[in-house]
């Protein structure tokens, strides 16, 4: 078993909480993606696990083992930093092979520790390079080692703190395909952090997203993706990211059908929400927006080409929004007036004050 489980999980540094209260269950064998922008606390929630934070308050537990107090050699994971350090002096293979090595239990033969050199450089496509030094390597191939040099040690647990952040954008998206393959191939739990939404949507079981050390929402990223629980997980997850508006919900029945009253007119609301609420914030991803609708009204500010896909870049009162179009439909002229259809089954809406999803 290699689950792993914050349970009220804080850590303070002096008068900084960077992790806050964390409660939460990594399955084992999953894909965990720790999500959120930068100083919410993920690298930090990755060295309590490694062993290399103490703990402030709570339990963390690995498998039934609560590890508030186990040493971080004694705890089966392994760790890829963003900042990967290979011995430069090292070949290939006895960088990948130094775990084995520096290791204070047993310390495995000659003769197996070559056969698990020569494992791991084969799932990572690394046996033709073994003889180079990592001076002789492409970036590429030397992210590949420091993930070659992780599974080695056959851990039950890999931890990955933003692997692939020092890599250009080509590249990453071909190691994240291999990670996914490594993952299933090793059957093993990875808890993997990200500020990278797109890296998160695309290779994760799960997504719990972080911010200022809180944890924000959990769940598969279809599921985070299509029912944010807030404000912060709305505008964090998505890109282009959802179009967002303070509106008023208009119940006089007098008015016709029920709807939310902004600035820029009006979006029909197909069922009432859950709330009393009079003021809201109604968010609408771009995909969910059709030029040429009645609903809305808004200025054209710029038209981006995709080749498969357009963005039109809209004033919409004091917000910029973002309407994706279709290649093949007529592009608006920048400067246009355009109005805007709203599929209201596809409105979100949040409480401005809690920032909460009101259902
Ligand atoms: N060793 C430390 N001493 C003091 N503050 C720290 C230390 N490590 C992290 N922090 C603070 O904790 C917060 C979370 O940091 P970190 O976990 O590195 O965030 P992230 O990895 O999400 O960017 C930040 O405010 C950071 O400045
Ligand atoms: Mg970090």
């Amino acid at each position: 078993m290699s689950s792993v489980s914050f349970d009220h999980v804080t850590k303070r540094f002096g008068d900084t909480t960077a992790v806050d209260d964390l409660t939460l269950e990594v399955a084992d064998r999953e894909f965990m993606v720790l999500l959120g922008p930068s100083g919410c606390g993920k690298t930090t929630a990755l060295r309590m696990i490694a062993g290399l934070e103490s703990v402030t308050e709570g339990e963390l537990r690995i498998g039934e083992r609560r590890v508030n107090d186990v040493d971080a050699r004694d705890r089966d994971i392994s760790m890829v930093f963003q900042s990967y350090a290979l011995y430069p002096h090292m070949t290939v293979r006895k960088n990948i092979e130094s775990p084995l090595v520096a290791t204070r239990h047993a310390r495995p033969a000659a003769a197996e520790r070559a056969a698990r050199v020569r494992e791991a450089a084969d799932v990572l496509d690394l046996a033709p390079y073994l003889d180079r030094k990592p001076g002789e390597l492409s970036g590429g191939q030397r992210q590949r080692v420091a993930l070659a040099r992780a599974i080695v040690r056959r851990p039950q647990v890999f931890l990955m703190d933003e692997p692939l952040s020092n890599l250009d954008a080509k590249l990453r998206t071909q190691t994240r395909l291999e990670l996914v393959e490594l993952w299933r191939r090793l059957e093993a739990t990875f808890i993997y952090v990200t500020h990278d939404q797109v890296e998160a949507m695309t290779m994760a079981s799960r997504i719990a997203v972080i911010a200022d050390g809180r944890l924000q929402q959990v769940g598969p990223p279809q599921a985070v993706y299509d029912r944010p629980a807030n404000l912060f997980v709305a505008g964090f997850i998505g890109s282009p990211p959802m179009n967002m508006i303070a509106g008023e919900v208009d119940r006089s029945p007098l008015a016709g059908p029920l709807r939310v009253r902004t600035a820029i007119g009006n979006i029909p609301l197909p069922t009432p929400p859950t709330t009393n609420l009079h003021s809201v914030v109604a968010g609408i991803r771009p995909e969910h927006l059709r030029l040429g609708g009645s609903d809305l009204s808004v200025e054209v500010l710029n038209v981006e080409q995709l080749g498969h896909e357009r963005h039109v870049i809209c004033r919409a009162g004091d917000a910029r929004w973002v309407v994706r179009q279709a290649a093949h439909e007529p592009a608006p002229a920048v400067g246009e007036r355009v109005g805007l259809g709203v599929d209201g089954a596809s409105l979100h809406l949040f409480d401005p004050t809690s920032t909460e999803r009101i259902a």
